[in-house]
C-alpha cells in the first residue's frame, strides 16, 4: 500500500473517458499528471472510436446518471445536446484560469451553448487530402486543385498501375459520412442549413454534389466500393500500406503514415493539400475535433477541473501534438518553432484549418445526422437515387424541428 500520504490527502481516482486514439499520445500526458499530483490517479476508459457509437454509448449512461463517468472526451457536434440534457459542468469558472484568446475560435465556439462554456477545446481536426507526393511527382502532376483533376490524376497513373485503388474515403454509414458527405457539399457551393437556420438539401448544388461522390464510386471508378464499409482507420491503413493515390482523412494520419514503426510503406512520400473543389478554391474542410468536459454526475469535480487545466498547459498540448500529431486549440503552438520542424503543414494549412466549417449546431444535430446517415448511404449503395434522398431528409427534419424545435 502506498503510505507517502496523510489520511487526510487519499487517493482519487477518476476516469478519463475518450474514443479509442489511434495516436495513444494521452497516456504520457497522465503519466506527467500523476506524478505532478501523486494523490489523483486517473483511470483511463477507451470506448470504441466510431463516433456515433460512442454518443450512443454516453447517452445511456449520462441518462442512468451513471457517476463512473468524470473527464469526458467531447466530439464537437455532442455539446449542445448534452449542455441541454444538464448533462455537463459548466466551465466558465475553469476558462477564467486559462488563457483562452488563445484558444482557436471555432472550437471555443462549438463549446459554448447558451453563452455558457461546457469544455475545453483539446484537439481540434478538419478534413484534409493526402497524396502520394512520388506518384504524383513521378507523372508531372501538382496537387490537385478541383475534383476533375483528381480523376484526372487518378484515371493517368492507373493506367499503370491498375491495382492502386484512386482515392479512399469515409463512407459507412455513420457519423464520419456526414464529414465527408459535408465536404462534397460545401466544395460544390451546397449546403443544408443558411445563416438564418433555414434547412434545405434538396437544392441542385447538394443534388450535384452528391452525384459527384456516387460517380466517383459507382460510373467512374476513382473511389472504390469498399469505402463503404471504412471508417478512418480502415482508409489510413490501405493508404500508408501504399495502396491508394489519395486518402481524405483528419490531421492524425501525417504523423502514423510518416512513422516507419507504424509499418507504414509511404514513409517521406505523403503530400497534405486542401480538399479539392468544384472549381479552384472552393474547397471546403469539416470542423471536427474533440474538447475537455466534465459530467454534472461526477463525484470529483475539481481533481477533474485540474486535469483538464494540465492537458490544456501549452508545453502539455505541446508535447500532445508533436508526439499525436493533433492540431492543437491553442493558436501560439501553431508559431512553435518545434511544432513547425516536425509538422510543417500547420503553416501552410492554418488557413484551411481555421476556416473549418461545422456541421449544424444545434441540440437534434445526432437525430438529423442519423436522418442524413440513412439517406444518403442508400443513395451511395444505388437504392434509391440523390433526389429521393434529399427529399426524404427535408421532409424528416422539418419533421422533427417542428416536434422539438430546433
Ligand atoms: C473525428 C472528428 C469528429 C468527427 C469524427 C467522425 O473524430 O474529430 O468531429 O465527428 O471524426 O468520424
Amino acid at each position: 500500500m502506498f503510505t507517502g500520504c496523510s489520511p487526510e490527502e487519499e487517493i482519487t481516482t477518476i476516469t478519463f473517458n475518450l474514443g479509442r486514439d489511434p495516436t495513444g499520445a494521452h497516456y504520457a500526458i497522465i503519466e506527467l499528471f500523476e506524478e505532478t499530483y501523486p494523490n489523483i490517479k486517473v483511470q483511463v476508459v477507451e470506448s470504441p472510436q466510431d463516433a456515433s457509437l460512442q454518443h450512443d454509448l454516453y447517452v445511456t449512461r449520462f441518462a442512468g446518471k451513471d457517476n463512473s463517468i468524470d473527464v469526458i472526451a467531447l466530439d464537437v457536434i455532442w455539446i449542445a445536446e448534452f449542455a441541454r440534457a444538464g448533462w455537463l459542468l459548466p466551465l466558465d469558472d475553469l476558462a477564467l484560469t486559462l488563457p483562452m484568446d488563445d484558444f482557436l475560435p471555432g472550437p471555443v465556439e462549438a463549446c459554448t451553448y447558451r453563452d455558457t462554456l461546457f469544455a475545453i477545446p483539446w484537439f481540434t481536426d478538419a478534413g484534409l487530402l493526402y497524396y502520394r507526393r512520388d506518384l504524383l511527382n513521378e507523372y508531372g502532376f501538382d496537387e490537385p486543385e478541383t475534383w476533375n483533376d483528381l480523376q484526372i490524376i487518378v484515371d493517368t497513373i492507373r493506367r499503370d498501375n491498375p491495382q492502386m485503388n484512386g482515392f479512399i474515403l469515409q463512407a459507412e454509414q455513420y457519423e464520419g459520412l456526414i464529414c465527408n458527405v459535408m465536404e462534397f457539399i460545401w466544395s460544390h457551393g451546397g449546403s443544408v442549413w443558411d445563416e438564418s437556420g433555414h434547412w434545405r438539401t434538396a437544392t441542385p448544388e447538394t443534388e450535384k454534389a452528391i452525384q459527384t461522390l456516387i460517380d466517383f464510386i459507382r460510373t467512374d471508378d476513382i473511389i472504390p466500393r469498399g469505402v463503404l464499409t471504412y471508417q478512418e482507420e480502415e482508409s489510413r491503413h490501405i493508404f500508408q500500406d501504399g495502396r491508394a493515390i489519395f486518402l481524405r482523412n483528419w490531421p492524425y494520419v501525417w504523423e502514423l503514415a510518416n512513422n516507419p514503426a507504424t509499418g507504414s510503406n509511404v514513409v517521406g512520400n505523403v503530400g497534405i493539400a486542401p480538399l479539392p473543389g468544384e472549381k479552384p478554391g472552393l474547397h471546403a474542410a469539416t470542423l471536427g475535433g474533440w474538447n475537455l468536459g466534465i459530467s454534472a454526475f461526477s463525484d470529483h469535480p475539481d481533481e477533474s477541473r485540474k486535469l483538464i487545466r494540465f492537458f490544456m498547459d501549452y508545453h502539455h498540448m505541446k508535447q500532445f501534438s508533436l508526439e499525436g500529431g493533433r492540431l492543437p486549440t491553442r493558436m501560439s503552438l501553431y508559431k512553435d518553432p518545434d511544432i513547425l520542424q516536425r509538422s510543417p503543414h500547420f503553416e501552410d494549412l492554418f488557413e484551411v484549418f481555421i476556416n473549418a466549417r461545422p456541421r449544424p449546431v444545434t441540440p437534434h444535430y445526432s437525430q438529423i445526422s442519423d436522418i442524413m446517415q440513412v439517406n444518403i448511404h442508400r443513395a451511395l449503395l444505388g437504392r434509391i437515387s440523390v433526389r429521393e434522398a434529399l427529399e426524404r431528409i427535408d421532409a424528416e427534419v422539418l419533421a422533427l424541428f417542428e416536434r422539438y424545435g430546433k
